[in-house]
């Protein structure tokens, strides 16, 4: 029996969200520039939505570019840029051809206007698509995106939109860039680093984590389907014991 087949298609995560991670490293076994290592992470970006898609997994986020990352050099920075560009405006017939959808997190207005232009497009086109969510996180920080949502809270309530004793766990999802979306229910994290790196730190409360130290670029479907079923293998308590469970 393939791995695949060892999935439990009545309890897929529905929401599962990637640190694509390694690129760097990948390059540098080679002997070649990082830029080599993003270039070849596109595949595996290519396949994992596939393999997720196939499947039935209705919102795939994959963690592509960090507000940290624009701490990199100036010339990677632009090569990436350029690989999102053309990623996204050569992939849109592609997604949907899959009817898939593309939606994006993070800070979109600080990206080249190229690639907002590029992306912003992408999401448009692709917006009535509904086999699987594809989401992109771009210029995106965990902080940064709650920092958002307070600012954007405080502001509603100085204008006496929302009372101060109204606001709970639901006003805050309300205010993140997720809003709407599920819960990542499976984390994965390529390159044997087990760290969480600035991302959904509010929504992966009760998600479970999987480390893998393949490197993003050799990630592939047999990967993804690896990771599920060791989710699935796992019992989620959400703080309860194992006997209310049953
Ligand atoms: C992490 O590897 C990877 C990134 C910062 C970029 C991810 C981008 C892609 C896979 C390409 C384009 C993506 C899309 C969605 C079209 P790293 O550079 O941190 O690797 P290292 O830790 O080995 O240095």
């Amino acid at each position: 029996m393939g791995i695949k087949e060892k999935i439990d298609l009545e309890r897929l995560p529905k929401h599962i969200a990637i640190i694509m991670d390694g690129n760097g490293r990948w390059a540098k076994q080679k002997g070649k520039m990082r830029i080599f290592g993003h270039q070849n992470g596109v595949r595996a970006v290519r396949e994992t939505t596939e393999a997720a898609a196939e499947i039935g997994v209705k919102y795939l986020t994959l963690y592509a570019f960090s507000t940290e990352n624009w701490n990199r050099p100036r010339l990677e920075i632009n090569a990436l840029m350029e690989l999102l560009v053309g990623t996204i405006s050569k992939e849109k017939k592609t997604l949907n051809e899959n009817n898939i959808r593309l939606q994006a997190i993070g800070d979109l207005q600080s990206l080249p206007k190229k690639c907002y232009n590029e992306l912003l497009n992408a999401i448009d086109e692709t917006s009535t698509n509904n086999r699987m969510t594809l989401v992109l996180a771009l210029s995106y920080s965990s902080r940064w995106e709650l920092a958002e949502a307070t600012r954007k809270i405080a502001l509603d309530v100085a204008q006496k939109k929302i009372l101060p004793e109204q606001i709970n766990e639901e006003t805050i999802n309300n205010y993140l860039t997720t809003y709407g979306m599920p819960e990542p229910e499976l984390l994965i994290r390529t390159s044997g680093e087990h760290r969480i790196s600035n991302f959904l730190l509010w929504q992966i409360a009760y998600a479970e984590l999987y480390f893998t130290s393949k490197l993003w670029p050799d990630f592939g479907k047999e990967d993804l389907y690896e990771a599920i079923v060791d989710y699935q293998q796992r019992e989620r308590r959400f703080g309860m014991v194992s006997e209310q469970l049953k």
